[in-house]
């Protein structure tokens, strides 16, 4: 989790913002879920962002935060409310970058990327925070292994992917290799599990046939 303690807003790690600034200018199309020091960031670029935080005192406190910096505003629009309810309906257009870092809680950052990472332009990044967090991770974890996306970087504590199509997400289970190649709660890849079941079914048909011929 972040830090809200000594600039008042909430910030993450210094190389999380660089990889951001570099990618940011005054053409680009941003939005992030949360808000905090990332915000100032996407301000200072002076592109068009768009922010989501439900709390109306956190952005107060950002506009003040901006305000004693001289940082300009005007082409952040800051929509209060919980993103998983605002972001369906939010018109932003193709996005270049998308960071994700507001409820950190199953299953809403998959909810934020449906929502938010689904309308990056091919070439867009995007940036999780709290990687530590299992739902995030686990969402990292399908970004490392989709064809989709391509791992710009990753540590214990944020990543970053650029999409590879603008293609809306319609992919069933069986077209993602997360599926077939990703660890599965007690046992290994999947592809291991189905072999082992496989054989498990094999080894009691054997047994059943056995018994037959025995009578
Ligand atoms: C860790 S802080 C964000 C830090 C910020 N990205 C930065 O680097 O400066 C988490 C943020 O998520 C916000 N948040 C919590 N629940 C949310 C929700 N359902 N939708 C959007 N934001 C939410 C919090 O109000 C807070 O601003």
């Amino acid at each position: 989790m972040g830090d809200e303690g000594h600039l008042g807003v909430w910030s993450t790690e210094d190389a999380c913002y660089e990889l951001i600034a570099g990618r940011l200018g005054s053409g680009t199309r941003t939005l992030e879920t949360g808000a905090g020091l990332s915000t100032v960031l996407f301000a200072a670029s002076g592109g068009d962002h768009w922010c989501i935080t439900p709390f109306g005192d956190e952005m107060q406190r950002l506009r003040k935060y901006c305000r004693d910096r001289a940082v300009d505003l005007t082409r952040v629009r800051f929509e209060v409310g919980r993103s998983e309810t605002v972001l369906p309906g939010l018109d932003v257009g193709d996005l270049d970058l998308v960071l994700l870092d507001g409820n950190h809680g199953f299953p809403m950052p998959m909810i934020d990327f449906f929502y938010g990472a689904g309308r990056l332009r091919a070439g867009g990044t995007l940036v999780l925070d709290d990687l530590q967090l299992p739902a995030v991770r686990l969402l990292a974890d399908f970004c490392d292994l989709d064809p989709g996306w391509r791992r710009v970087t990753r540590s214990q504590k944020w990543g970053a992917w650029e999409r590879k199509s603008s293609s809306p997400f319609v992919a069933d289970h069986v077209d993602q290799p997360w599926l077939t190649d990703s660890w599965v709660p007690g046992g290994g890849p999947f592809k291991t599990q189905l072999g082992r079941l496989a054989a498990h079914a094999g080894r009691g048909l054997r047994r059943r046939v056995a018994a037959r011929r025995s009578r």
